[in-house]
This record gives structure tokens, C-alpha cells and sequence, in this order.
């Protein structure tokens, strides 16, 4: 774990720069591969989730609005990311389609603007922000997996205190057939899943496993009460390979726009 990290309850959390704290392990909730009421209402109940990620795109925002809704969770016990699309560039269109989102979500700050991230953002790319900025982002999310872990990307994040935040944690489930970490998983008597998300949460990375199945969710919240040993989260660390199972942000060339 990140020296960084307290407790709040049972999900770890880890501090931003901006003085709030982020749950370590979040819900998922992209449009690939549909959404289900049931299983966010039951994840927000039953398996303590209390970190959402979504995005305008993903077209969800209203729907999790009922979710959280009928959870009964306060707003203020929720940690809620959502994303803009590259048209919501400039100031004034930026605050509209943060209010449109509230709205969507049915909440008053996201927020506006409590903490704020950007996405797929390389090295190069937080270079050339550098220069125009006034604030450093808090958060960085980036796809983070056994087969794509960043480690430099990651230790620039860390020098600046920018949070990491991992992307697809089981490679869209493409890590949870792949035979090493299905041995690893027999040797802990644990689930190729929590595996991969304890794995990341290891090595000090915030991670949004997405499922649209309440017995999943469960399954990938049941991750903090064992440790992957020093030798076996190695081996993990060894299986980078490159691959992108989202998409390679490497050839986006990022411009201010002023
Ligand atoms: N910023 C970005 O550009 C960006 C890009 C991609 C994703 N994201 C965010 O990251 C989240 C996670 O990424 P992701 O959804 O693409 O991929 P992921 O979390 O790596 O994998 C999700 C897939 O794994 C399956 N799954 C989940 N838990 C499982 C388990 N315990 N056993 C077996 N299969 C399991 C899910 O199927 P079922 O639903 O059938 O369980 C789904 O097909 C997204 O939902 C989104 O919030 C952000």
C-alpha cells in the first residue's frame, strides 16, 4: 500500500492535493457492456462501494441518479467522478456540462468543482498542461493492468502529487483467463479478479473494476482482507507487455485552447 494511505471505514482511501480523500477502489460504470440498476443499488448497499466513476459518454448519469436514490446513501458519504467530452473545451462550456452533469446526477457539487482530473494523460501531454495551468490536476486516470502499468507515467504522477487512478483492472476480463494469474489466484484461494484488484491496489493505484452482476461486485470488493506477497506482486509487475485492451492515448497530440 501507498505510505500515503488512512482508512476510513472499511475501503481504504488515499489523499489528494486537494484535500479531499479518494476511495481506492471505486464501481465502474462505462457504456461497453450495458448497466444494471440492481447491481450498482447492490453495490452501494451491500459491498460498501462508495466510489462511482462514470461520464457524460457513457450515458448513464440519470440512471445512477435512481441508484443512488434508492441506496440511501447521503451525497456527502459518495465519491462520485464524472468525466466531459472533448467538446466541453473552454471555461464557459466546461461549467455548463459540469451543471448538466450535476444535473443528470441529481447532485449539487461533483464537482463544481471539488477536486478535479484529466484522463489519458501522458507525460508529454501533463508537460505541455504545466505550462498553461493553475492548478495541477488531482487526478490522473489511465488504463492500469498487469498487461499496461505505466510505471513511468506513475512516478511522474507521484512527483507532482497526482493521484494514479487505474483504468480496466482485469484487462476487460481479458487478464482473468490468462494462466499465471489464474495460479496466483489458487495459490491466495482468491478469484483472478481480486487478484488483479488487489494487485493494483498494492502498488498504490486507485481502481475502478466495472461489472454489471451483484455477485461480481461482491466478489471484487472482498479484497482487503488479504496481501499479495512482495515476490508474487513482482511477478504481476513482470507481465506488462504493452497491450492496450482500451486505447493507446500515445498519438493524441493535446493543444490548450485559449
Ligand atoms: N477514462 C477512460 O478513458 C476509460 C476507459 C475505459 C474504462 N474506464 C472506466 O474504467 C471502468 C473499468 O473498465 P472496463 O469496464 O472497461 O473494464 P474492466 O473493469 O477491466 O472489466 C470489466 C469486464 O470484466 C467483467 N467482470 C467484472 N468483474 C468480473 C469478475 N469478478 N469475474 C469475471 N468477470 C468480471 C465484466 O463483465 P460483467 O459486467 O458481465 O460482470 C466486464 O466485461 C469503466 O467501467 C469506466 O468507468 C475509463
Amino acid at each position: 500500500m501507498a505510505a500515503a494511505e488512512r482508512t476510513e471505514g472499511s475501503c481504504p482511501v488515499l489523499p489528494l492535493a486537494s484535500g479531499r480523500s479518494i476511495p481506492v477502489l471505486g464501481l465502474g460504470t462505462s457504456h461497453r457492456g450495458g448497466y444494471s440498476h440492481d447491481a450498482v443499488v447492490y453495490a452501494i448497499q451491500n459491498c460498501g462501494i462508495r466510489h462511482i466513476d462514470t461520464a457524460k459518454r457513457y450515458g448513464c448519469e440519470s440512471l445512477l441518479q435512481k441508484a443512488i436514490k434508492e441506496s440511501g446513501v447521503k451525497r456527502e458519504d459518495l465519491w462520485l467522478t464524472t468525466k466531459l467530452w472533448h467538446s466541453d473545451y473552454g471555461y464557459e462550456n466546461t461549467k455548463k456540462a459540469c451543471l448538466e452533469s450535476c444535473e443528470r446526477l441529481g447532485v449539487e457539487y461533483l464537482g463544481l468543482c471539488r477536486s478535479i482530473g484529466v484522463s489519458n494523460f501522458l507525460i508529454s501531454h501533463l508537460e505541455q498542461l504545466k505550462e498553461d495551468c493553475v492548478i495541477t490536476p488531482h487526478v490522473n486516470q489511465v488504463e492500469y493492468h498487469p498487461f499496461q502499468r505505466p510505471q513511468e507515467l506513475v512516478d511522474y504522477c507521484r512527483s507532482r502529487d497526482i493521484v494514479f487512478e487505474g483504468y480496466c483492472p482485469l484487462a476487460k476480463g481479458e487478464a482473468l483467463t490468462y494462466p499465471s494469474i489464474i495460479q496466483l489466484a489458487k495459490k491466495y484461494g482468491r478469484t483472478p479478479a481480486q487478484i488483479c484488484i488487489r494487485w493494483s491496489i498494492q502498488n498504490g493505484i486507485v481502481t475502478i473494476p466495472k461489472s454489471t452482476k451483484a455477485e461480481r461486485i461482491e466478489e471484487n470488493c472482498k479484497v482487503f482482507d488479504f496481501a499479495i506477497a512482495e515476490d508474487d506482486v513482482e511477478v504481476l509487475n513482470g507481465m506488462h507487455d504493452g497491450r492496450h485492451v482500451s486505447w493507446d492515448p500515445s498519438l493524441v497530440v493535446f493543444y490548450i485552447l485559449i
